[in-house]
């Protein structure tokens, strides 16, 4: 793990592997280890970067909302400051809400893009005052309430009730993050805007990966992404919920590998 500073905070991340630079951006509420297997797989090929979302694991969190632009701007300072210039930007939920943003305000800086289980679409008016009150609801009682209320819609029954070691891989995650980091980051996903308009300008090569069973972010969402950005894969992983690189690692591995070999990334 290294660390250096961005603005008003110290960000942690992991960067390894030679060859092709790929930025991987977890999702909420979890941290760069979301994406360990996919750095296992990919570092023998590629510089796999991955960060610590503002607020998340190792990097500290800052007051106020925690939108998804400041974040985008944390991953390409960071890049800045790894000396890349250009890569491939993959997120996971809220991960892909940053790299949205990431593509709207750097698209010159978007080799290819990856954007596994999430959405354009901005939240509706009721998903915004669920965001406060699960926000509030963080800072006064810590993050164990969220995370059981999180897990079932996170991960399939059958991962739910037959895979023990995936469960605790993602509750761990979620009670390890900081009741502030986890809040400001809900207040910044209520505040993020429709990136639906900018799909049709997004021009880098796009995998589009989705859960089958995602019940977060559905299958749908994905299709009206790849229906609007010109030439993007889609990819259904079967038997997988929202966190689909955990609940079908080889799977989400494979279309990964042969999506960066393809795209000449
Ligand atoms: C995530 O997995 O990053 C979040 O569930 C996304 C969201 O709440 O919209």
């Amino acid at each position: 793990m290294s660390v250096t500073r961005i603005d008003d905070i110290q960000m942690a991340y992991t960067d390894q592997g030679l060859g092709r630079p790929v930025v991987l951006i977890h999702g909420y509420p979890f941290n760069r280890s979301l994406w360990n297997e996919q750095v296992a797989v990919l570092s023998s090929s590629y510089r796999v970067v991955t960060p610590d979302l503002r607020g998340f694991g190792e990097t500290d969190p800052s007051p106020g909302p925690a939108t998804m632009n400041r974040m985008a701007d944390d991953v390409a300072r960071l890049m800045d400051h790894l000396g890349i210039s250009q890569a491939v930007i993959g997120g996971l939920s809220m991960g892909g809400y940053v790299a949205l943003a990431f593509c709207k305000q750097f698209p010159s800086r978007v080799r290819a893009l990856v954007l596994a289980d999430t959405r354009a679409q901005a939240d509706t008016e009721e998903a915004k005052q669920t965001r406060a009150q699960q926000a509030e609801k963080a800072l006064s009682e810590g993050m164990a309430g969220i995370a059981d209320a999180m897990l079932p819609k996170l991960l399939t029954p059958e991962t739910v009730s037959k895979r023990p070691e995936v469960v605790k891989r993602v509750r761990d995650m979620m009670l390890k993050t900081r009741p502030e980091g986890a809040a400001s980051a809900l207040l910044g996903m209520a505040e993020r805007e429709d990136q639906t308009p900018l799909l049709s300008q997004i021009a880098s090569p796009t995998l589009i990966l989705a859960g089958s069973d995602d019940a977060i972010t559905p299958v749908a969402d994905s299709e009206k992404m790849h229906n609007a950005i010109a030439g993007s894969r889609l990819v259904v992983i079967e038997n997988a919920g929202h966190v689909s690189n955990l609940e079908r690692t080889d799977e989400f591995n494979q279309n990964l590998i042969d999506f960066l070999r393809n795209a000449g990334a």
